[in-house]
């Protein structure tokens, strides 16, 4: 099974691109199904999330061209039915999106409900909430989702908590239901104002998105367009992490600086420089980083996304930090493997308490889930000589050429699918220690 193989110690330096937003991507795609026209899609990241997304669309008619690795046309004139299978649902939790997109287009959809992951129980009674809101009937029967309407008619929907996912099934649910919609209590992640500027592009009608009060007037018919996907502010904030856990000094291009602005405040309150410009961010981290406090929060606060990511960087910082994850309930599972590299972290419910240490040793590890993946390559990257990370597809999910584009800042970092050829990345990687 590949897995990544890594030499700790070099810092990264150079200059990055930033791909398209993953959780920009799902939701758009699944939107482009709302119009028979055909709708063009660039900046679109090359992930495994993103291309099972597509399979799912395309069993169930979507005709798909994929015109390069970044770029799709989506038509959705022949679409014959409206249930997502299992085996997509299974493999992203996004294939929900297409509930909003077919009931609205539709009125009806049929999706197998997804379930809990490796950072919480996941569940989706706010989006059943605004459907049923919207005047759809929501059965659900031996673990399916099923959402019917006559019609959907618009309605004052206040969410019981901030959440992404239901902000935007409810927003597009509610472009072609009749009269208006109002969401109270909206996600504002940069993701959300996206989904709402392709929808508005395709002729809806959707004011306030990027406030926590959202209105949707309804549309007839939604047409075609031309758009470019934002860039992903997750993964522009672990390329920034990385290059200041490794005392590096990396320019991320291709970013909004603003979508930022959380991740750069921490890391200015940990020691290093941040240098922006329209669309890029330098980071330089000359010394040992200083411990800080974080708590993550919606939108525009410190993302969850980011959260492990962070602690990584906390785990070798002077002084004691305490991160506390208020999204998830079981987001710090990394955590376990930080310790075997020498880290000194003590979860206690929601928080971490974390005392840097000067060094951490490699190990072997396994990614628990997407973003914890990514962080345990950031350690791996930081600690003493060779670690391995196995179940890298849970990071191939959401960033395209991880390791390529690490490699090119100068990281000691390779996938390898055999033991020779990771013998070979260990002389090789040995052989340059001996070199220097
Ligand atoms: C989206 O998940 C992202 N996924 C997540 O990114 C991200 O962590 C999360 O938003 C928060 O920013 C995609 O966009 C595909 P939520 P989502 O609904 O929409 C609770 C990644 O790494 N909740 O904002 O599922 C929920 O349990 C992934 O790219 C309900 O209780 O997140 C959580 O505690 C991981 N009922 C909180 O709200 C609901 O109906 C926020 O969840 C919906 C959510």
């Amino acid at each position: 099974m590949e897995k990544y193989i890594i030499k700790g110690g070099s810092p990264l330096v150079g200059e990055v691109e930033i791909g398209g937003a993953k959780n920009a991507a799902l939701a758009i795609l699944a939107a482009a199904t709302m119009t028979d026209d055909s709708v063009h899609i660039d900046n679109m990241p090359d992930e495994r999330d993103t291309n099972v997304l597509l399979q799912a669309m395309e069993s169930i008619g979507v005709i798909i061209d994929r015109v390069n690795r970044h770029s799709v046309v989506i038509n959705a004139s022949q679409v014959k039915n409206h249930t997502i299978e299992n085996e997509f649902i299974k493999k992203i939790r996004a294939s929900y999106y297409l509930i909003g997109a077919l009931l609205g287009k539709y009125r009806h959809a049929q999706v197998v409900l997804p379930g809990g992951c490796d950072i919480g129980l996941r569940p989706i009674d706010q989006h059943i909430k605004g459907f049923s809101a919207l005047g759809a009937t929501v059965l659900i029967e031996h673990g399916i989702i099923n959402a019917k309407a006559q019609k959907l008619v618009g309605s004052h929907i206040y969410l019981d908590m901030v959440s992404v996912g239901a902000t935007i099934n409810i927003m597009m649910a509610a472009c072609m239901a009749e009269g208006l919609t109002i969401i109270e209590n909206a996600a504002k992640e940069p993701h959300v104002v996206d989904i709402a500027n392709f929808l508005n592009s395709m002729g809806a009608n959707i004011k306030g998105a990027g406030t926590d009060v959202i209105r949707i007037r309804g549309v007839e018919k939604l047409h075609g367009t031309d758009y470019t996907i934002i860039p992903d502010q997750i993964e522009a904030g672990t390329f920034m992490v990385a290059a200041a856990a490794t005392h590096g000094d990396v320019t991320i291009k291709n970013v909004i600086p603003k979508h930022l602005e959380s991740i750069s405040a921490k890391l200015e309150e940990m020691g290093c420089q941040i240098h922006e410009s329209d669309d890029a961010v330098r980071v330089v981290a000359t010394k040992r980083l200083t411990a800080t406090h974080v708590k993550t929060l919606p939108y525009p606060g410190f993302p969850t996304d980011m959260q492990p990511q962070i602690t990584v960087a906390l785990a070798m910082a002077s002084g004691i930090s305490i991160v506390t994850e208020s999204i998830f309930e079981n987001r710090f599972k990394y955590v376990d493997e930080l310790t075997r590299m020498g880290a000194s972290i003590k979860v206690e419910g929601s928080s971490a308490i974390v005392t840097g240490v000067e060094r951490m040793t490699g190990a072997d590890m396994s990614a628990p889930d997407l973003r914890a993946g990514a962080a345990l390559v950031i350690a791996g990257l930081v600690a003493e000589g060779f670690s391995t990370l196995d179940n890298i597809k849970f990071i191939e999910r959401g960033y395209e050429d991880f390791e390529i584009k690490l490699r090119s800042l100068g990281a000691n970092i390779e996938k390898v699918d055999t033991d020779a050829e990771e013998q070979k990345f260990r002389l090789k990687a040995g052989y340059g220690d001996i070199a220097q």
